[in-house]
């Protein structure tokens, strides 16, 4: 495939900023690029969040004041590919039109298929299959598949957690992780049934879509839209011990960035450094390809003697994007008291209670903690939302468990008790409030939702790295009655009950 390759000559403080990144002490600022990507990306991007953009391989492939000429320039097709209702909202629109060498109809009939039975997206309370956990989960790193081994490429290596809902109402949530070892070999794969929220934790991804390349690397994350076809290939330079990410899928939503209210027009994840694919038609591959879709739950396969990226232009608004993690600018108190981890929001899906996400997407990493007189890590609590924690690089442990691992993943249902079981937990009450680094050397992610996720046999059974269940109770064992032992208390309660 024909690549382009941006910013050549450019020479930076990436090569240092790199060394540092190697030991996991990075922050994007470091870096003092003069390109919007980190060195091992070779693609260019158009930038933004929710514009409308416009990208053609080679001059004068896309029309200009029409759409849909009667003979669009070289010969192309166009071909409009949707995401919303045709009037929606201008806000809510998402449109593009593709000009493609040839249709996307142009492929044999569909044959069901089994597909991966590890991966669905079907969770209604009727099945039996699913489990319902009301407390909490913690998984140890879930396990790549060997180099060595059988061969394992992104849609193989799909294995789905949890989650709430179904496609086919067009409302909820499924969370997967994917683990594999080699890349999809003339085979694109579509989501008929929603976004694809695709987070690297682990080895380098070259993601082809209809609309152009998006290079993948752990902490950055893109979002593919529902109906675009891709094609996921590992990038073995850097990926000796394969591939392993996080996936979101959401249906009857889209993901968008969080208001800023006071913050005014800049901070959380700024609009500018959301990249886009740049057009870019496939010319090099041969031979047959197969098309894998899902829809409702279903798999098919479909094939054709041509390559599905054949787009050689395309304007709109329903593009995908990617986004670097570390370069979300954090906000914080500089006062008092633990701010609300919805300060941490990069992206935000709506469910249709205005008052209630489907889900919020939020990154913990490298920041300074400056609250005075104030107890600075998560105060107890008991959130509606449902939590799932992922740590994307750092030190084992910090999170809800003595087992979170890069690669891992931990669950607290709605309205579980509890708190942050590190150790500082304790010894914040008496630490010295000097202004300190949090989160130094480690990049965590979380996510928020309002609904109740029920669990697949795979994630409680079969997954063999399920570290445990009701994890908490031992560890806040160690929390002191100290109103019992306040001698000023007792005495006071004591005149009370007198006094009754
Ligand atoms: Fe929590």
């Amino acid at each position: 495939m024909c690549m382009m390759r941006a910013y050549n000559g450019v020479t930076d403080n990436f090569a240092s900023a790199t060394r540092e990144f190697n030991t996991r002490k990075f922050h994007w600022t470091d870096a003092k690029s003069k390109k919007p990507t980190r060195p091992e990306d070779p693609h260019q991007y158009l930038s933004g969040f929710g514009n409308e953009l416009e990208s053609e391989f080679i001059a004068g492939a896309l029309p200009i004041g029409q759409n849909s000429p009667q003979i669009c320039p070289y010969g192309l097709y166009a071909e409009q590919l949707t995401g919303s209702s045709f009037a929606a909202s201008r806000a809510n629109m998402a449109r593009s039109f593709l000009y493609r060498r040839r249709p996307a109809a142009v492929h044999t009939s569909l044959e069901r298929i089994e597909g991966n039975t590890t991966f669905t997206a079907s969770f209604l309370p009727s099945d039996d299959s699913l489990h319902v956990v009301p407390s909490q989960l913690s998984w140890r790193a879930f396990q790549i598949p060997d180099k060595s081994g059988p061969e394992v490429d992104f849609t193989q290596g799909i294995r789905t957690l949890g989650g709430s809902g179904h496609p086919n109402i067009r409302e909820g949530i499924a969370y997967h992780i994917y683990a594999f070892n080699s890349s999809m070999k003339n085979k694109a794969f579509a989501n008929i049934d929603g976004d694809f929220l695709i987070c690297a934790q682990e080895g380098h991804l070259n993601i082809t879509t209809e609309f152009g390349h998006m290079y993948l690397q752990p902490s950055e994350l893109c979002v593919i839209q529902r109906g675009i076809r891709f094609n996921v290939a590992i990038v073995e330079e850097h990926s000796p011990n394969g591939a392993r990410g996080y996936i979101i899928e959401t249906w009857g939503t889209k993901w968008e960035l969080p208001e800023l209210g006071p913050l005014g027009g800049y901070g959380l994840a700024n609009s500018r450094d959301f990249l886009h694919p740049t057009a870019s038609i496939d010319t090099t591959s041969t031979g047959s390809w197969t098309i894998i879709t899902k829809q409702v739950d279903k798999y098919y396969a479909s094939y054709q003697d041509h390559s599905p990226f054949d787009v050689v232009a395309w304007h709109g608004t329903f593009v995908p994007y990617k986004y670097d993690l570390t370069k979300f600018a954090y906000q914080n108190s500089v006062a008092v008291d633990h701010t609300d981890p919805s300060i941490n929001t990069v992206l935000t899906a709506k469910s249709r209670d205005p008052d209630a996400p489907l889900c919020d997407f939020l990154v913990f990493g490298p920041r300074w903690d400056v609250a005075e007189n104030t107890f600075r890590p998560p105060y107890f609590h008991r959130n509606c939302a449902s939590e799932f924690l992922a740590k994307i690089y750092g030190p084992t442990g910090g999170g809800r468990s003595e087992v979170f691992v890069p690669g891992g993943a931990s669950y607290e249902a709605g309205h579980t008790p509890h708190g942050n079981a590190d150790q500082r937990t304790m010894g914040a009450m008496h630490m010295e409030l000097k202004p300190m680094r949090v989160g130094e050397n480690s990049l965590t992610i979380m996510l928020e939702s309002c609904r109740s996720l029920m669990f697949t046999n795979w994630a409680v059974k079969d997954s063999g790295v399920l570290a445990a269940e009701d994890i908490p109770l031992a560890a806040w064992d160690l929390v002191p009655d100290r109103f019992g032992k306040d001698e000023e208390a007792q005495k006071l309660l004591r005149a009370r009950s007198c006094a009754m």
